[in-house]
């Protein structure tokens, strides 16, 4: 939090939190019933590491943090079931897709735009893209969303994604003569091939001290030693112990 550079939005968006009354037809159950149903089907066959059960995972953990932080919960739940409707790095580094898609599915339910808004910005700007990309200032909304996110990219969880997308992509494991980079722009990032292991140090790693919220970060704590402790046995026994 608090890198003041000024961001350049994609959208123009009004951040007011106002608990604005989504859809005078539609109940806030309905709505987000509706729209996990459709994440749930444009989802499903993902071996990305961004499957449904990714997006429920993140879902529960944005209301988990959201309640305590006292959010937005129409705009946090509907940003945490849409954040991954499309990953820009699938598409060529192509960062519009995936809030277009969100947001011409909340249009389709007739929300409000303010609502439809805040959501696509989140989506545009959550995404990890390297560890020496700048971030965009986020929304209270968009932080949690971001935390909850990021917390399945690490511990247990996150470990088991990172050896499925290295499986998934072809990488080894681990290679102790190739050091792990840290990637200056999104297009180095996506561009990078490194072994899994590096991985860790390109990202995984990095993210407890990213956190935005207070409840994130105690949560992350716990999930990174975990993953320190991995780290730890994965090298002894690599040598043999
Ligand atoms: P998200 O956008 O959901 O935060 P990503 O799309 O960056 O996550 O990645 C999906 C999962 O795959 C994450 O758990 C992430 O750590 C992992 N992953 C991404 N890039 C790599 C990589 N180069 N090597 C290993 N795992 C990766
Ligand atoms: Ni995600």
């Amino acid at each position: 939090m608090g890198k003041g550079h000024p961001h350049r939005s994609l959208f123009l968006y009004n951040v007011g939190r106002s608990r604005s009354r989504a859809n005078p037809s539609m109940s806030f159950t309905k709505i987000i019933e509706r729209t996990a149903n459709h994440v749930k089907a444009a989802l499903s066959g993902d071996g990305s590491g961004h499957d449904w059960w990714h997006i429920e995972r993140v879902w529960r953990m944005a209301k988990r943090i959201g309640h305590v932080e006292g959010a937005d919960m129409l705009v946090v739940e509907l940003a945490a079931l849409l954040h991954d409707i499309a990953d820009w790095k699938a598409h060529g580094g192509d960062s519009s897709i995936g809030p277009t898609m969100a947001m011409d599915w909340l249009t389709s339910l007739g929300l409000d735009s303010n609502i439809i808004q805040h959501v696509g910005q989140i989506i545009a700007d959550i995404s990890f893209k390297g560890a020496g990309v700048e971030e965009p200032v986020l929304s209270l909304e968009g932080q949690i969303v971001q935390d909850a996110d990021r917390l399945d990219a690490i511990g247990a969880i996150g470990i088991a994604r990172a050896f499925a997308y290295g499986g998934a992509k072809g990488r080894t494991i681990y290679d102790p003569a190739t050091k792990p980079a840290e990637h200056r722009t999104s297009e180095e990032f996506l561009k990078s091939d490194g072994t899994t292991i590096n991985h860790f140090y390109e990202k995984l790693l990095l993210l407890k001290d990213r956190m935005n919220t207070a409840t994130g970060r105690a949560i992350a704590e716990r999930r990174h030693r975990f993953m320190e402790d991995y780290l730890q046995r994965f090298y002894e026994e690599w040598e043999g112990g």
